[in-house]
């Protein structure tokens, strides 16, 4: 039977009728509501390539069942910026060169995004925790973890300002 699913994406109510509640997030993004940048990577969540916000915290979707963000918040990739307007974690990964193949960016832009909303001062070890759950397999680590500092750093200052 089919079922319909309200929820928030990217600060838009969506609604998604499905034969199976149990479908993960991730295919309704993708499929459903044509949100292309969460990636599927290993599908086991195993590779944090995945990530989304849900009520603001980092989650893999690619086993979360649909209907366990009814009524809730998601925020994905495209919710943090876009190109004329990017968010400063997007411009810094930009300047940084941060990405290789950038399969792997959507998912620590997402963690990183999680850690800088809760703490704008992250120290080395703190970002690395915070990106634990993300593998790049390209090996950009040490960009990455430049790429999150510089952009702290310019949100620092706009705080300042
Ligand atoms: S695709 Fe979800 S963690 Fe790898
Ligand atoms: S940039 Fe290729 S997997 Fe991270």
């Amino acid at each position: 039977m089919t079922k319909q699913f309200d929820f928030t994406v990217n600060g838009k109510p969506v609604s998604v009728s499905l034969d199976n509640e149990e479908t993960p997030l991730l295919n309704v993004l993708r499929n459903e509501l044509g949100l292309m940048g969460t990636r599927f990577g290993c599908g086991l969540e195993q590779c944090g390539c995945c990530m989304v916000l849900i009520e603001g915290q980092p989650e893999k979707c690619c086993t979360k069942p649909v209907w366990s963000v009814a009524g809730k918040t998601v925020t994905t990739i495209e919710g943090l910026g876009t190109p004329t307007r990017p968010h400063p974690l997007q411009q810094a990964f930009i300047d940084e060169q941060a990405g290789q193949c950038g399969y792997c960016l959507a998912g620590i832009l997402i963690s990183a995004k999680a850690l800088l909303d809760r703490n704008l001062s992250p120290t080395r070890p703190e970002i690395a925790q915070a990106l634990d759950d993300n593998i790049c397999r390209c090996g950009s680590h040490n960009r990455i973890m430049r790429a999150v500092e510089k952009a702290a750093a310019q949100m620092r200052a706009a705080v300042q300002l």
